[in-house]
Formats: C-alpha cells, sequence, structure tokens
C-alpha cells in the first residue's frame, strides 16, 4: 500500500478523482490499517464536511447531509462506515437494509434530534389532522416514518416549494431552517421548537465584531444560523454549497459561520483562500461535540470488531425509507 494519501477532489454528486499529488500528506500507521480495514471489508467510507480533518482525509467521499445521503443510496459496497452523527448513519442503513452499517461512536446524535421525540409529533399530527409533514433529515428514524417527506440544508427550497398547495405545513424540527425557507419560499408553515445548539451560539455581536476585522470578507453562513446573524450574511446555503461558493466568488477570504470542521474542506478545496472560522460570544471558533465524537481509534475500532451498527426495527426501516426517496427523487 501506498505511503501517502493522495487527496481527491470531492465535487457535489460526482465521483472522487484523484487530486495533485503535491497536496498528499504521509499516511500514519493507524490510517494505513483503516485503510486496509476498508478494502478487506469492501466498505465506502464517508464523512460528513464537520469531521475531524484526519477522518476526512480518509474519506472516499466528504460532503453535505444530501450528498452523503446520495452516495449512501447508490453505494455497491458491502459495508458503509458513516463518519457522521447517528441520523446520518440511520439514513444510510433505511437506504440500504441488508447492508453493515458502521457509526464509530454510537452516542454521537444531535440536539435536533433530540429536540423532536416521536411520541411528541405524533400526538402533535393527531391534534391536527390532514397537516403535511416535512422533516429535515436531522431527526430520528421514527420521525422520519411519521413525515410525508425529508428534507436536508441544500434542497429544502425546493422540497417545500412542491408541497401540496391545499394542505397546512408543518416543518419538524429546526424553527431556523423552518424560517429562512418560509421567507424564500412565501409557504406558511408551523415550525417545531427545536434548533442546533451551537448553529446559535453565532450572535449579531459575534459577527459584528469579526466582520470589523476583516471588511472584505464576505459571510457565509448556515441557514441553522438565527434570523439575527442571517441577516448579516452575504450568502446562506448547506454546507456542500458554501464549497461553490467560496470557490467562484472572487474574494480571497471567508467568515464562515458554521460548525469549525467545514474550514478543512473549504482549504482543501480552495487551498489559494482564506478561512475564518466565524467566532461565538463564549470562543474563538464553534464545534459540534456529537460531530467530534468520532476519532481515528474509533474508527479504526469499529471496522476492526464491526460494531457498533446501526439497526432498526423492520416497520420503521421500510416506513422511514418512502419520505427519503421521495426527496432524493424530487431533488434530482
Ligand atoms: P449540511 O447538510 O448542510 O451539511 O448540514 C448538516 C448539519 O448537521 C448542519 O449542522
Ligand atoms: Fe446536529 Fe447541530 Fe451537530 Fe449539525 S452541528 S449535527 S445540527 S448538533
Amino acid at each position: 500500500m501506498s505511503d501517502t494519501l493522495v487527496h481527491i477532489s470531492l465535487r457535489e454528486g460526482t465521483e472522487n478523482e484523484a487530486r495533485k499529488p503535491e497536496t498528499a500528506r504521509p499516511l500514519d500507521p493507524l490510517s494505513k490499517e483503516i485503510l486496509r480495514l476498508k478494502k478487506e471489508l469492501n466498505a465506502v467510507l464517508l464523512a460528513h464536511n464537520y469531521q475531524i480533518p484526519e477522518i476526512q482525509d480518509l474519506a472516499d467521499y466528504v460532503g453535505d447531509s444530501l450528498g452523503l445521503a446520495r452516495i449512501a443510496a447508490e453505494t455497491d459496497a458491502d459495508v458503509i462506515v458513516f463518519c457522521g452523527v447517528h441520523f446520518m448513519a440511520e439514513t444510510a442503513k433505511i437506504l440500504n437494509p441488508d447492508k453493515l452499517v458502521l457509526l464509530p461512536d454510537r452516542d454521537a446524535g444531535c440536539s435536533l434530534e433530540e429536540s423532536c421525540p416521536a411520541e411528541q409529533l405524533k400526538a402533535f399530527q393527531d391534534a391536527n389532522p390532514g397537516i403535511y409533514t416535512i422533516a429535515y433529515i436531522n431527526c430520528s428514524a421514527d420521525v422520519k416514518a411519521l413525515s410525508d417527506v425529508i428534507c436536508t440544508s441544500g434542497n429544502a427550497m425546493k422540497i417545500v416549494e412542491a408541497a401540496p398547495k391545499d394542505r397546512e405545513l408543518l416543518f419538524v424540527p429546526d424553527e431556523n431552517l423552518g424560517s429562512w425557507v418560509m421567507e424564500q419560499t412565501d409557504r406558511p408553515m408551523k415550525l417545531w421548537k427545536g434548533n442546533c445548539y451551537a448553529h446559535v451560539e453565532f450572535t449579531a455581536d459575534s459577527i459584528l465584531a469579526i466582520r470589523e476585522k476583516y471588511p472584505e470578507a464576505p459571510l457565509v453562513a448556515h441557514p441553522e444560523c438565527t434570523k439575527a446573524v442571517r441577516l448579516l450574511a452575504d450568502e446562506i446555503c448547506s454546507t456542500e454549497k458554501m464549497v461553490g461558493f467560496c470557490r467562484d466568488n472572487p474574494a480571497t477570504a471567508f467568515i464562515i459561520a458554521t460548525e469549525a470542521g467545514m474550514l478543512h474542506r473549504l482549504k482543501r478545496e480552495c487551498p489559494d483562500k482564506e478561512f475564518i472560522a466565524a467566532p461565538t460570544d463564549n470562543c474563538a471558533c464553534n464545534e459540534c461535540k456529537f460531530m467530534k465524537m468520532n476519532t481515528l481509534e474509533k474508527l479504526h475500532a469499529c471496522m476492526l470488531h464491526k460494531t457498533p451498527e446501526v439497526m432498526m426495527p423492520k416497520a420503521t426501516l421500510e416506513r422511514a425509507r418512502l419520505p427519503i426517496e421521495r426527496m432524493l427523487e424530487m431533488s434530482k
């Protein structure tokens, strides 16, 4: 096996292609062992844009929730090793019920998922018969199973625009993404009161302070940010769309208001540009404690022992698959 890792170009929806060898870095022994196990298991290694750099650099595909769901739907690997959070690995399992899906840390959750227990959603739907439920992919499989369609931050506008005109709409569980989509589409929706504990840490004050330091740098924000922050942004988009925006924009420096792992992906894709992590009021950076639970050690252990495995009841798998497939079909 080669001793260097050739970085790969990871453009949205395309296969990886070899990247300039000058960006290659030497491989440490654990990374080499992970690549060996990947071959042995005939596994595909998927990583979200917020994963630690060492994991991003080993992955076959790095992307946002939509890109990762698409790749998971298409893969012919025997095993999916998902370096992200639980709901993402669950989505991969729902799309591949017969495959082994591994997640390095089974406790890698999400505050949005926690904010919307399936029983509470069911009670709300029972009290509001006929309501059309659009669920952000950051939710449990049980919530997906109760929903009409799923969306991600990359396709939320398209999905909401296509929702039936004669039905009342409910958007769960992110009130910030939901209110941003409402503003863009003019479709009124009832919003679940959930949020991303990390993205709501950015405030208008923390953003104004960094803008003063870098007045020429466009501000790129994730739609999970609050309205006060979104109002200051030059671009609001999913993590994958951030790559395209920064690549195509003539500016040479950008302020990025999302989880700090995104900066590694952006630096890989645009090595000549500067990326500044938007600060919060409490610290200079912003990290999702769930995304950062996955480490190289845990990744290696999960591949070696084939655990933790993502599993769920057959009925949930079957019911949750329909709204995900609807989303993939609608966002082609
Ligand atoms: P993206 O789909 O834009 O990568 O967002 C996922 C997420 O969890 C944001 O916090
Ligand atoms: Fe969930 Fe927020 Fe972490 Fe994304 S950044 S996985 S929304 S807690």
